[in-house]
């Protein structure tokens, strides 16, 4: 009978300062007991006043693991990103921004093709205008490189193959030896914390969370959260391994991270530290709970979270407008009499939206960009599917 039960005590993080350990258990004198009586009504107030600001400094000031942030070499740490494209660099700079805003200490780095250039030429020159605002404004270093990509097949029906052909780019991090520590992150996300205190982690090559949606049938490591310690060697032989196995299914950086690791990596629990937005579609969520008697309550999964990854297949990625027609079959289902005008327990749906009104909002306030047009849904018949360069390619598929 295992009875769903809440989380019991919300992250300290999250939770306004306590002041109890300051007060004497037992006031010795009655005029003692009043003054302390009236110091935390006062005390009281203030916090309840100052909530917000409050949880913001202590976050600023504390690491989630309790170490103190100062006296840290910060510049031995870093956050990388890559962006292969317009989208993807606004959804960078998106990231960097909330670094800055939730006050994280490390150094940001940024991969961009060695193709594009830092004058803006024209007013509508957005890609110029974004790399020279993370410069700027958010203290990026920009790094020019010759981005890489892999000719290896996705699903054939997947319409972002583009951003799985580019993804061995994160490997470029692991070229980055200046630094002790590297923390990559997808940059389809939005971030609820800093994760300055990841970079204390003890000594291993990388550390990954799994990914906990196709558990338990596989136990894979997912690459949208990597803490890498850099290394020339890693790096070379991760970029070797993508040159040998490009133009086979399925083998992207991803795969590729879980051949080289999965037996010597630092799990990372993924609760607490990612959240799929489709996994506020989901009735059953023991998988993310990793226990089938945790009671779900989304609030509590977003106040855990370090970051909410956008992946709802078929549904496009947030910067492309929904196709109407394929959203009321993929938005959450209300828990209570779902579809009627009674309807109730819509929570997880509110937040759903909310998550990507949020990054919407964020896009075309920070990088002044509009949404992209909504694909048509279903998709029309193929004439394009995507293919391999060359005809040998073709003969390798096999059965
Ligand atoms: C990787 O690092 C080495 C030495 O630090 C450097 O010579 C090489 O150019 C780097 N490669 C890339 C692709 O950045």
């Amino acid at each position: 009978m295992p009875t769903g039960t809440y989380p019991k005590v919300p992250r300290s993080i999250n939770v306004p300062p306590s002041n109890s350990q300051h007060w004497n258990p037992r006031p010795r004198t009655f005029r003692r007991s009043r003054i302390l009586a009236f110091v935390a009504l006062l005390l009281l107030v203030l916090v309840w006043y100052s909530h917000g600001p409050t949880v913001e400094v202590k976050k600023k000031n504390k690491l989630r693991n309790g170490l103190s942030p100062d006296g840290v070499d910060w510049s031995r740490y870093a956050y990388s990103q890559y962006a292969t494209n317009g989208a993807y660099l606004c959804n960078s700079i998106m990231a960097f921004d909330a670094l800055e805003k939730l006050g994280s200490k490390a150094d940001r780095i940024l991969f961009y093709p060695d193709n594009w250039d830092l004058e803006v030429t024209a007013s509508d020159d957005r890609d110029s205008q974004l790399l020279v605002m993370a410069r700027d404004n958010y203290r990026v270093k920009l790094i020019p490189m010759h981005m890489q990509s892999l000719k290896a097949k996705g699903k054939e029906e997947d319409e972002w193959e583009e951003t799985w052909d580019f993804s061995i780019n994160k490997f470029l991090a692991w070229n980055q030896t200046q630094y002790e520590r590297v923390i990559h992150f997808d940059s389809d996300v939005t971030l609820f914390q800093h994760m300055d205190d990841l970079f204390f982690l003890p000594e291993t090559p990388v550390a990954m969370p799994r990914a906990y949606w196709e558990l338990p049938k596989t136990k894979k490591l997912t690459s949208v959260l990597v803490v890498l310690k850099p290394s020339n060697t890693e790096y070379e032989a991760l970029m070797h391994a993508s040159y040998t196995s490009e133009g086979q299914v399925h083998r992207f950086d991803m795969e590729i991270l879980n051949d080289r690791y999965q037996d010597s990596v630092m799990v990372l629990p993924h609760r607490g530290s990612i959240l799929l937005t489709g996994e506020l579609r989901n009735e059953d969520h023991s998988n993310y709970h990793g226990n089938d008697y945790d009671y779900w309550d989304v609030d509590e999964a977003l106040a855990e979270t370090r970051f909410v990854h956008f992946s709802d297949w078929p549904l496009p990625k947030p910067w492309i407008m929904w196709p109407n027609n394929l959203l009321p079959e993929v938005l959450p289902k209300c828990k209570i009499k779902p579809g009627t005008p009674d309807e109730a327990g819509c929570r997880d749906r509110e937040v759903w939206r909310a998550l990507y009104d949020d990054f919407r909002t964020r896009r075309k306030d920070i990088c002044r960009l509009l949404s992209v047009p909504a694909p048509q849904w279903p998709p029309p018949p193929k004439m394009t599917k995507p293919k391999p360069k060359t005809d040998d390619k073709k003969d390798k598929k096999g059965p």
